[in-house]
């Protein structure tokens, strides 16, 4: 049901009327589509739709409930609703919306589904945008949360190091990037140790991918998003219960490559790098152990206490790669920790920085793009519980408390020369369905995050 967009309405195209609560006398309807909603009971309540009956059988058009209370961005998202319930066919939106734009979008998001193993009897949908909705971007945000969905979603036997790599292939020839990568061995001879002692356990060799974008003299930003293919937790074996979803934990890679998208679509006027190590967390004979000592890229050396927060590992080789060229900013993204699920649950990743000016921006920007997010401390008098008797870090502490802030604190450590960096933990899943989110693998944190970067670096 990929919702496409058509140009212009069409003649055949039909209204959709979004109606607050209590507000069907005020809609401007005709009499009979108001009699029609009385019949039904509908007033406009949150979420509802109601199609109007036409002559001889047609659609004459639905009616879209908005309710009154949501704050606009929310109400906005409500509309990903439309393109489950509506019936197939053109469609466009009728009247003046406040958010005519998230609106269009939310409709574009709630169409999606995954339909790589099972196709689905297709309904095709259609949307003529608002006016003043820009169309290429509506498209290019819709694209980056379907890439992002697509490859969480897409399970371990097809999505292992090598398909994530071929993703990034794929995404960086459709915009002309440069692309590289750094594989099995090689990640030592070229000083990734942590990178490869997680990943060599795997049947498919870790690696390292490299992409970059754009005029070498403008602002440097670097993207590294966590790249587990499938976390077993290594010899610190998950239960099942913990790694039934662990599909996901690639889930940072995805979102960063859906941001990616978006800058590159909109041409923002920056230098963008992508690194993503990509890994499988396994259980062989080769397989990293608890009480390692691992040397990083950075020179620190880290204990291991447990196998299974191996996302920071990965994390902290690539980061102290996009540190050493001193970027503008660094922005990480992860399904590091189940503790940032036990804070804020699935659906408000926590994220972190120094830098109090870009956090207050993209607090902005997370409500009016209904995308949230919500910041969290760097609480450096945690830091010491990281300490080892026997390494420069461990990479867990031994009380488990305040997880992701813990973890946050370990990144920090390798990241010393860019001039900010955010780091967002996230779940990269919808586990109960939502207006514009069927279940499953979720964009998160990146629609806000690209209208930060397009506000900080507009396109000339
Ligand atoms: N990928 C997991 C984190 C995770 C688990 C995210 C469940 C979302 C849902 C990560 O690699 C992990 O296993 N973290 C451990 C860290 C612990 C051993 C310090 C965790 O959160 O339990
Ligand atoms: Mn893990
Ligand atoms: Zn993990």
């Amino acid at each position: 049901m990929p919702v496409e967009i058509i140009p212009a309405r069409s003649a055949e195209s039909r209204p959709i009327w979004f109606i607050e609560k209590g507000g069907i006398d005020q809609a401007g309807l005709a009499q009979d589509a108001v009699f029609w909603a009385r019949a039904n009971d509908f007033n406009g309540e949150a979420g509802r739709v109601l199609v109007l009956a036409g002559e001889k059988g047609a659609i004459a058009g639905a009616l879209f409930g908005i309710g009154h209370e949501e704050p606009e961005s929310q109400w906005a998202l409500l509309a990903g609703k439309l393109a489950r319930a509506l019936p197939e066919g053109d469609w466009h939106i009728e009247g003046k919306l406040q958010n005519a734009s998230l609106a269009a979008l939310a409709f574009l998001m709630g169409g999606y589904s995954f339909t790589r193993y099972r196709k689905k009897d297709d309904k095709s949908i259609r949307l003529a945008l608002p006016e003043g909705v820009d169309a290429h971007e509506t498209q290019a945000i819709a694209d980056a949360v379907t890439l992002a969905r697509d490859l969480i979603n897409t399970p371990p036997n097809d999505m292992g190091p090598d398909a994530l790599e071929q993703a990034a292939r794929d995404l960086a020839a459709k915009y002309q990037a440069e692309i590289s990568t750094i594989e099995g061995d090689a990640l030592l001879a070229q000083n990734f140790p942590m990178i490869h002692a997680v990943g060599r356990a795997g049947s498919i060799a870790p690696r390292l991918i490299d992409m970059r974008w754009g005029n070498e003299d403008n602002p440097k930003i670097t993207l590294v998003g966590k790249g587990v293919c499938f976390d077993t937790g290594g010899l610190d074996i998950k239960p099942a219960s913990g790694m039934l979803l662990m599909k996901k934990d690639m889930g940072g890679a995805a979102n960063v490559l859906g941001l990616a998208l978006m800058v590159m679509a909109a041409k923002l006027p920056i230098r963008l790098r992508v690194l993503i190590p990509a890994v499988e967390n396994s259980i062989s004979g080769n397989a990293f152990r608890p009480g390692d000592i691992l040397q990083s890229r950075k020179g620190l050396s880290v204990e291991i206490g447990n196998t299974d927060a191996e996302g920071r590992l990965v994390l902290a080789d690539a980061l102290a790669l996009a540190d050493e060229e001193e970027p503008e900013l660094i922005i990480d993204m992860a399904t590091l920790t189940g503790a940032a699920r036990v804070a804020l649950g699935p659906d408000l990743p926590p994220f972190y920085t120094h830098d109090d000016d870009l956090a207050q921006a993209l607090g902005r920007k997370a409500s009016e793009t209904a995308d949230p997010l919500w910041r969290m401390p760097l609480w450096q008098p945690y830091a010491k519980k990281l300490s080892s008797r026997v390494a420069d870090i461990n990479n867990v502490t031994s009380d488990g408390f305040a997880g992701s802030v813990t973890a946050a604190l370990f990144l920090s450590r390798f990241v010393e020369k860019a001039e900010s960096w955010m780091h967002f933990d996230i779940f990269g899943w919808t586990p109960v369905e939502k207006p514009a989110s069927p279940v499953g693998g979720e964009a998160q944190g990146i629609r806000a995050l690209y209208q930060l970067l397009k506000e900080r670096f507009p396109a000339r």
